[in-house]
């Protein structure tokens, strides 16, 4: 069916069909078992490891994967061999080999792998618990970067490319009452076609980086599910819901919603899937002052489900973004997925508690995950403090526009993101990508990768991090010029007046030419600061400078009157191996309002002030 027939029936509002055609989510090559809505037992912990930068555990001498050998080599790492006898040569041993920690990167654990990038393989023992052996057993990733090839008792699972989305394998018919050898070859090398692509200013952290959980189900059980106030209707809740197993077809799924008094009964057809649509009337809306979650239970008669979400409905109208029929400024921060506490990437309940804390500390009631889709605990906890989200795919810079396969890897990575978080309240926006130069190859693909947005799930808004230039070749009057601007919710652009583009001063010269009838966002604007460096305003790399760009910046940019937010660049110092100034930068990247030790630089009050000035 071609876009355009399929934009025309969404635009007659047939919330069944957008239901329909966004199951199509839920159809990906394997199915995500969330350990977020039912019971799973975490694998996390130290878990045996072997670095192999010529992957001579997975080629032999010949480059010839030993996966696809007839008589698979006992030198392949996956099978977790040892030596039969005295004699036998096998020339690796996971007992005998160090441990690393289980989710977590490898640079910021392993001294000697901080900058390494290429395979490592980890392996973890574990014990079947399996309750009823008619039941079912995934193992589910939250995440693995980047490209990951999942081995259980020798057997391959499969594979996942892209380091920051959601995937499970099922293990049902694999897996041994004694102990089970799980192995894991994870390959962070960046490549030229990847998503993203060679040249990114953030850390390549590799490893399993999320957690990894093994969860029993019933045969017949409840994949996933969507359930969301109707957006051109909020007097009804609409969702679906698709059951994967035998029984999948012709069963009773029942929908509760205990608070509110609220089920509905309904039948699947033959592919499992069922929506629903039903009304509502004095529910508490979700907001960023009163983030009101609901807990929302799906019954079958084998399976249970329960998850809390809040109902809201985001909308444009011109020049303002809606939340809930009711106006909104976005006061947001850009976030990159580092944990202040212990360095490395972040992946926890804790180091997400202290992103957003700072944010709300800061004012914010939103915030832009960059340049990736962060752990889920990110945007279930941005959902229960009431603070708005911008998700994204690493589309970052100039990737390979032109290349099928990475079309396809940035859908999936989509797909991926949208079926985790689709029911998550906070997240308002899905951005397509960030700081990518024009060209038609380039609008093709991100305007296909919006369409696919808009057919999973169009009850949120479609925005990128577009770039600014110069108005009929005027320097002082600046615009955007760019054909995605056309296919956005929302005008969204990244500009360093004041920073790559002259010094703080030059802001109050600046004026805007906006072109376009849309909410206006910042995606990024910012300069480096070295904590504790103090001296006059001019004087790069100190607070003063930065505090200088901050109060002139946000001068300049309220002066565009179809302004409607911004997330500045950035909460946190970040490590970056773009970033090599001795003394200054040393690895990081200081655009952060907060260094790397956690300590506030004065910026940080300069946007605070100007935040909790706002509405
Ligand atoms: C870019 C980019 C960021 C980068 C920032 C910077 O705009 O989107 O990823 O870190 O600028 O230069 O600091």
């Amino acid at each position: 069916m071609s876009f355009a027939r399929f934009k025309s029936i969404l635009s007659i509002g047939c919330p069944a069909l957008f239901l329909l055609l966004s199951l199509s989510c839920f159809s990906q090559a394997t199915p995500y078992v969330n350990p977020n809505v039912r019971a799973s037992e975490s694998l996390s912990g130290y878990w045996k490891y072997i670095v192999d930068p010529y992957e001579n555990g997975y080629y032999n001498y010949r480059l010839e994967p030993f996966e696809e050998q007839e008589d698979t080599s006992r030198n392949a790492f996956f099978t977790d061999s040892k030596p039969r006898d005295r004699s036998e040569l096998i020339e690796y041993d996971f007992d005998l080999s160090d441990s690393i920690y289980v989710p977590g990167d490898w640079n910021t654990q392993k001294e000697k792998l901080f900058f390494y990038e290429g395979t490592v393989w980890y392996r973890r023992l574990f014990n079947s618990t399996i309750k009823d052996p008619a039941n079912r057993v995934f193992l589910s990733f939250g995440a693995a970067n980047y490209k990951a090839d999942v081995y259980l008792n020798g057997q391959k699972l499969g594979s996942h490319t892209g380091g920051f989305t959601p995937f499970s394998f099922e293990i049902t018919s694999l897996l041994k009452d004694t102990v089970n050898s799980l192995v894991v070859k994870v390959d962070n090398k960046r490549l030229k076609d990847g998503v993203p692509t060679v040249n990114t200013d953030w850390w390549n952290y590799g490893g399993i980086t999320r957690d990894v959980n093994l969860l029993e189900t019933p045969s017949t059980f409840i994949e996933g599910f969507s359930i969301q106030l109707e957006r051109d209707d909020p007097g009804h809740i609409v969702g679906l819901v698709q059951l994967n197993g035998i029984d999948r077809s012709g069963s009773e799924v029942e929908v509760h919603i205990p608070e509110l008094g609220k089920s509905v009964l309904l039948k699947t057809d033959e592919k499992g899937k069922a929506s629903f649509r039903t009304s509502v009337d004095s529910l508490r809306l979700w907001s960023v002052n009163d983030p009101k979650l609901y807990k929302v239970i799906f019954n079958t008669k084998e399976d249970t489900i329960t998850d809390m979400v809040g109902f809201r409905t985001i909308t444009v109208k011109g020049r303002d973004i809606l939340l809930n029929d009711r106006p909104v400024f976005l006061k947001g921060i850009s976030i990159h997925e580092e944990s202040p506490i212990r360095g490395g990437r972040a992946h926890s309940k804790a180091d997400a508690r202290q992103l957003l804390g700072w944010a709300k500390e800061l004012g914010c009631n939103f915030v832009r995950l960059a340049h990736y889709p962060h752990n889920e605990h990110m945007v279930r906890l941005a959902d229960s403090l009431g603070i708005l989200v911008w998700e994204e795919i690493p589309v970052y810079w100039t990737i390979s526009w032109e290349n099928e396969a990475t079309y396809e890897n940035a859908a999936n990575q989509l797909q991926e993101l949208i079926r985790r978080d689709r029911n998550r309240a906070s997240v308002i926006i899905w951005s397509m990508a960030n700081e990518t130069p024009t060209s038609n190859a380039r609008n093709r693909f991100l305007t296909d990768l919006a369409e696919l947005t808009r057919s999973l799930d169009p009850t949120r808004l479609i925005s990128a991090a577009l770039e600014q230039s110069s108005y009929q070749g005027d320097p002082w009057v600046r615009t955007i010029e760019d054909d995605f601007a056309r296919v956005t919710d929302i005008l969204s652009f990244n500009q360093y007046i004041g920073w790559y583009d002259g010094l703080p001063d030059k802001a109050e010269k600046i004026s805007w030419k906006i072109q376009q009838n849309k909410p206006v966002f910042i995606s990024e604007f910012g300069g480096g600061a070295k904590q504790g460096y103090f001296g006059d305003k001019h004087t790069r790399w100190t607070e003063d400078y930065q505090e200088y760009l901050y109060e002139e910046n946000i001068k300049m940019l309220s002066s565009i009157e179809q302004l409607r937010g911004m997330s500045p660049w950035i909460l946190v110092d970040f490590r970056s191996p773009r970033r090599m100034l001795p003394k200054i930068q040393d690895g990081w990247n200081r655009k952060g309002l907060i260094s790397e030790e956690g300590i506030k630089k004065k910026a940080f009050y300069t946007l605070q002030k100007y935040y909790l000035s706002k509405e």
